[in-house]
């Protein structure tokens, strides 16, 4: 069995399919043009705050004994939690705030251990999850709904690590987030922010949500364009090779004879000798069959030719061997400038029959 490939139906429907995604890029890029991207980075709501330590009067515990607890840290730092000065423990190595981590955070005036991370911890601790949602928040909290969030997170496609979720049901639906392992703000988003974060979405065709613009998709209609490309190109090579594309810069008219089917009447037409011999009879009010409209993909536009000619790539698949041995040619595949005499194939002989006889 032998698989032959149809590059035509694969470089139409890869075509189809980087045009959809062509408007899709196109319409997503204008309509992020009107984004209010000031709103839609929560400037409105947002506080600047800073984990800085400001200055405190209190004895700290002593860091080499905190240490001595936590022998596989790779990192600790003493930051400032709504002024309290605690000590932030790194047990794994990550480049980015975002990815999955492992911290352990201690106050580091009496060593008790803060965990935002699980449900029954964070029961004691959701005066601290509210106070660090509210200095995050330029007006007071008032009504609000507060969850811990696993990845993936609708509104952080990117975030790994337990999310603190407040939702403050403002007319914005402003969503304040805090990474629980570390305590940290992230970032408000409201209806805006989801709205630009879809058109970012579309644009970078990131449709898994990996939040990133080196994304699955993106490399596929890469892929596709090569493809695209490639073919495109590998097609024009073929019509140019055939003679069915050409630069013409002048052209003159050729005069060819039409037998009739029975070989004993013999008309004439003109046309330019660079049109195709199917448009050079239509032009000429010569009935012919031609389906696909000159596309070379329905074989009725058959005619006979008197000579030697070219058997083109559409022929080799739409006509059998015989009817290629026998002179059968397809009409939309050779131009004028290649014949002298030609015959129309019988299942156009009635046609241009009852033509005659209305004639
Ligand atoms: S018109 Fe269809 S193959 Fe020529």
């Amino acid at each position: 069995m032998t698989l032959k490939i149809n590059f035509k139906k694969i470089h139409k429907w890869v075509a189809v399919v980087v045009f959809i995604q062509l408007f899709i890029w196109l319409g997503s890029g204008f309509l992020l043009g009107k984004v209010d991207h000031s709103k839609a980075a929560g400037r409105d709501t947002k506080m600047h705050s800073t984990d800085k330590l400001s200055a405190f009067n209190n004895e700290l515990i002593d860091i080499q004994n905190i240490l001595k607890s936590y022998p596989l840290a790779t990192h600790i730092e003493l930051v400032n939690l709504l002024d309290m000065p605690v000590y932030r423990i790194r047990m794994t190595s990550r480049q980015h705030a975002y990815q999955a981590s492992e911290y352990v955070l201690i106050n580091a005036i009496d060593g008790r251990l803060i965990n935002l991370a699980s449900l029954d911890a964070a029961i004691l601790n959701n005066r601290l999850i509210q106070d660090i949602a509210q200095a995050s928040y330029k007006q007071p909290l008032k009504a609000q709904e507060t969850q811990l969030m696993l990845a993936p997170i609708e509104d952080l496609p990117r975030e790994r690590n337990p999310v603190w979720q407040i939702n403050t049901l403002d007319s914005d639906n402003t969503s304040i987030y805090i990474r629980a392992n570390t305590a940290q703000f992230i970032t408000h988003v409201n209806d805006e922010t989801r709205w630009r974060d879809l058109l970012l979405m579309l644009h970078f065709m990131d449709y898994f949500q990996e939040g990133s613009f080196n994304n699955m998709f993106i490399k596929v209609f890469g892929f596709s364009t090569l493809i695209l490309s490639g073919s495109g190109l590998w097609w024009l090579y073929r019509l140019v090779r055939e003679n069915q594309i050409k630069l013409i810069w002048w052209t003159s008219n050729k005069t060819v004879l039409l037998r009739n089917y029975q070989k004993d009447d013999i008309t004439a037409f003109t046309a330019s000798k660079n049109s195709s011999i199917l448009s050079a009879l239509l032009d000429n009010d010569i009935p012919i069959q031609a389906i696909c409209g000159g596309g070379g993909v329905c074989g009725t536009c058959k005619f006979n030719s008197n000579g030697d000619i070219r058997i083109t790539d559409a022929e080799l698949t739409l006509l059998t061997k015989e009817e290629i041995a026998t002179g059968l040619r397809l009409s939309c595949q050779h131009s004028l400038s290649e014949v002298t005499e030609i015959e129309l194939h019988s299942r156009n002989k009635n046609s241009n029959k009852s033509a005659n006889k209305s004639g």
